[in-house]
């Protein structure tokens, strides 16, 4: 096949969502549709979201939550998906965050009774901001849901973009009989408690009465439901959903396969496909000749005996090819991958060559932090991987003298990984670890142990956020950093980070400095 061609038929998008709306069961669904799991479908499925498909870690299997990010690729109707997977609880939205620099596009999921929660809210932010072009699949709907018209308007002004419903609902709940498919004219007839695909009719017109006889009186409502969309709603334009401007919306209830398939194929005929970036030096073509990627993502080895890690890297441009000398930009080395796999849902498997838009993981022993980039030789630094000033913050203290070079090894590579960020206080020397949520502090405490045989306590510190400073005045910048020396920290780039107790102190340094500019990313 033509490098063109390679390009044109992928579509690589993440799944998000607020915990519980169902992404893992309609990850697990979409993967059986593309052959790349084989369990049967309908029933509660515990074995894969326990198992090993989708979370790789020890702690993960024992929180039962997705800590991992991980990637299942997949051949369907000639095209290739890639499905990155993010982690659902909030405490790891960082990881998220990350992984949306990774992906074309963006399916999210939404509990139809629930409507839009917050979490689902954060993650549209981060969507809006770089203008990711995003599907809604309301799930659930064999139970019983919000008004749709309501549902709609909620999206619409919550997550602050306009929406297209392109399959619409008859009825939820222990009524729900289907869906009209808008976008090619069908009708699928929702079965519950079977493990097949509803039936799907051909309906080029609603008003043809064959209609009653599917769908009884409740034929009336479609009928008037889908002539008010067609007046309160715009056309589905596809080039207003790559803009990210529009966001089609579909119905259906992953737990029983209902409404995936044409998700799937809706997906794959409109989603984005492999596309530019924009690097610090110049926009990175796809089609490029040359070969560039960056790593987004780090993880800590599946198997604990093993202390090395995967890097996740995104190929950018060109082909990527095992063995191939790349330049590692940041340490300015040459290095040749021998072992890159790719992940096929439950497997992995060494792969000769990788393509825009497919996600490559590398054995890594500490080469690797997030954000490097692999070339051919040309000094390419990708942005967009900005840190976000932590919301808790912990001292950390060796509570092993014995084992200080463990504990120090263990910080430094779970930083790397972006479990979490490091600040050193200029004061008294102290590291400081700044996170999202406590689970992550857990989390951090656990594999230091687990994989590091360190052991740390995690002392309380009030602390309210972590801001990065700039001034384009070095005077200015002295005399900040003089007066507030107790509160300036170094990030792990060394970069200077004042340390605000409080939203009040924050405020007072705004208003006494105003010539120091004050971030709360640790990219601006
Ligand atoms: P998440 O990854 O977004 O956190 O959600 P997940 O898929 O784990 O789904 C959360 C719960 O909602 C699960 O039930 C799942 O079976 C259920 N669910 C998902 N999709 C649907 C749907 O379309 N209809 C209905 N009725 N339920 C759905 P659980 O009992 O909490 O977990 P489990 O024991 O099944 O894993």
């Amino acid at each position: 096949m033509k490098f063109t061609d390679e390009i044109k038929r992928r579509r690589t998008f993440a799944i998000v969502s607020h915990p519980d709306a169902g992404k893992t069961t309609l990850t697990e669904k979409l993967l059986l549709f593309g052959g790349a799991i084989r369990v049967a479908g309908a029933v509660k499925n515990n074995k894969i979201k326990k198992g090993t498909t989708s979370d790789f870690m020890e702690i993960e299997r024992q929180r039962g939550i997705s800590v991992a990010t991980s990637v299942m690729g997949f051949d369907y109707s000639g095209y290739k998906i890639n499905i990155l997977d993010t982690p659902g609880h909030q405490d790891f939205q960082e990881d998220t965050f990350r992984t949306l620099t990774a992906v074309d596009s963006v399916v999210i999921v939404i509990d139809a009774a629930k409507g839009v929660e917050p979490q689902t809210e954060r993650l549209m932010k981060v969507c809006r901001m770089r203008k990711t072009p995003v599907i809604v699949f309301v799930n659930k709907m064999d139970r019983p849901a919000q008004d749709t018209f309501s549902l709609m308007d909620e999206i619409e002004e919550q997550l602050k973009i306009k929406v297209r419903p392109l399959s619409w609902p008859i009825n939820s709940g222990a009524d729900f009989k289907g869906v009209y498919n808008i976008f090619n004219k069908s009708l699928q007839l929702f079965a519950p408690n079977i493990q097949e695909i509803g039936t799907k009719i051909q309906f080029d017109d609603i008003l043809n009465p064959r209609l009653e006889n599917y769908i009884g009186g409740d034929a009336k409502i479609l009928r008037e439901e889908l002539e008010l969309i067609e007046g309160v709603y715009p056309e589905f334009e596809v080039a207003a959903y790559l803009e990210g401007d529009l966001a089609p919306i579909f119905f259906g209830s992953a737990l029983y396969n209902f409404g995936v398939r044409e998700l799937l194929d809706s997906f794959a005929e409109i989603a984005p496909v492999p596309q530019p970036i924009q690097s610090e030096e110049r926009i990175i073509q796809p089609g490029e000749d040359t070969f560039s990627g960056f790593v987004f993502k780090i993880h800590a080895n599946i198997d604990p005996n093993h202390r090395s890690r995967i890097a996740f890297i995104k190929v950018c441009s060109g082909c990527f090819k095992r063995n191939k000398a790349y330049l590692h930009v940041r340490s300015g080395k040459t290095i040749r991958i021998s072992r890159p796999t790719a992940f096929m849902a439950s497997q992995k498997e060494v792969v000769e060559e990788a393509f825009p838009g497919d996600i490559i993981g590398v054995p890594d022993t500490g080469n690797f932090i997030i954000g490097d980039t692999l070339t051919e030789g040309e000094p390419i630094h990708f942005k967009g991987l900005p840190s976000f000033s932590p919301e808790l913050f912990r001292y950390v203290e060796n509570a092993d003298p014995m084992k200080s070079k463990q504990l120090a090894k263990g910080i430094d590579q779970l930083m790397d990984e972006g479990v979490a960020q490091l600040f050193t206080s200029q004061f008294n020397g102290r590291k400081i670890i700044g996170t999202v949520g406590q689970l992550q502090f857990e989390v951090i405490q656990y594999r230091l142990e687990h994989e590091y045989g360190a052991k740390c306590r995690l002392e309380p510190l009030q602390m309210y956020k972590a801001c990065w400073i700039k001034c384009d005045d070095p005077s200015a910048l002295t005399e900040f950093k003089k007066r507030k020396y107790q509160k300036m920290a170094k990030d792990k780039l060394g970069r200077d980070v004042f340390m605000a107790d409080s939203s009040f102190i924050l405020q007072m340094a705004q208003d006494e400095f105003k010539n120091i500019q004050f971030h709360f990313t640790s990219e601006f």
